[in-house]
């Protein structure tokens, strides 16, 4: 696939992903998240399937940014949210979970992309960061209630601004 196709079949996805939060009744920053995780599935899934050393390195220049600026900017400014932040689990989802991804990061660097090393190593890698997504969401909706539809709201623009300056 192209990179342009691609990055419209990403942009649609996650379009997609957004959409389907709305419909459950998310607002604001809970479907942008929702939609940058069926991004990077994409994303990660485009890269497990293709075995060309080229490839994969052009696809984990963007995963890698991409997972680390979605980690920093969702801790910066759903996690610093008072009611979010006291909230119970948060610590194992936000903490625990992210540095065993952060953890992953180097074995998949320095294994080289055609090895069959690089391709074990990135597994165990988007296993861990879609496990991850999928106990994120699954507190979604507890979360809104917790800060409201409005804060949601207001919390998509200060986080875009975060991405943007990120
Ligand atoms: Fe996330």
């Amino acid at each position: 696939m192209s990179s342009i196709i691609e990055e419209t079949v990403a942009k649609a996805v996650g379009r997609w992903g957004a959409l389907k939060a709305s419909i459950s009744g998310l607002e604001g920053i809970f479907p942008r998240l929702a939609a940058e995780h069926d991004e990077l599935a994409l994303l990660m899934g485009r890269a497990e399937m293709t075995s060309d050393p080229q490839k994969r390195a052009e696809l984990w220049a963007k995963i890698k940014p991409f997972v680390q600026r979605h980690e920093r900017c969702e801790k910066v400014v759903l996690y610093a949210e008072p009611s979010i932040a006291t909230f119970e689990g948060v610590d194992d989802l936000h903490v625990e979970e992210t540095e065993r991804i952060w953890a992953l990061l180097e074995p998949v660097e320095q294994a080289p992309f055609e090895s069959a090393q690089w391709e074990a190593s990135f597994k165990q890698f988007q296993d861990l960061v879609l496990i991850h997504a999928r106990h994120e969401e699954a507190l979604f909706i507890r979360m809104q209630e917790l800060i409201g539809a409005q804060r949601a709201r207001e919390l998509e623009d200060v986080y875009l601004k975060q991405v943007f300056q990120a």
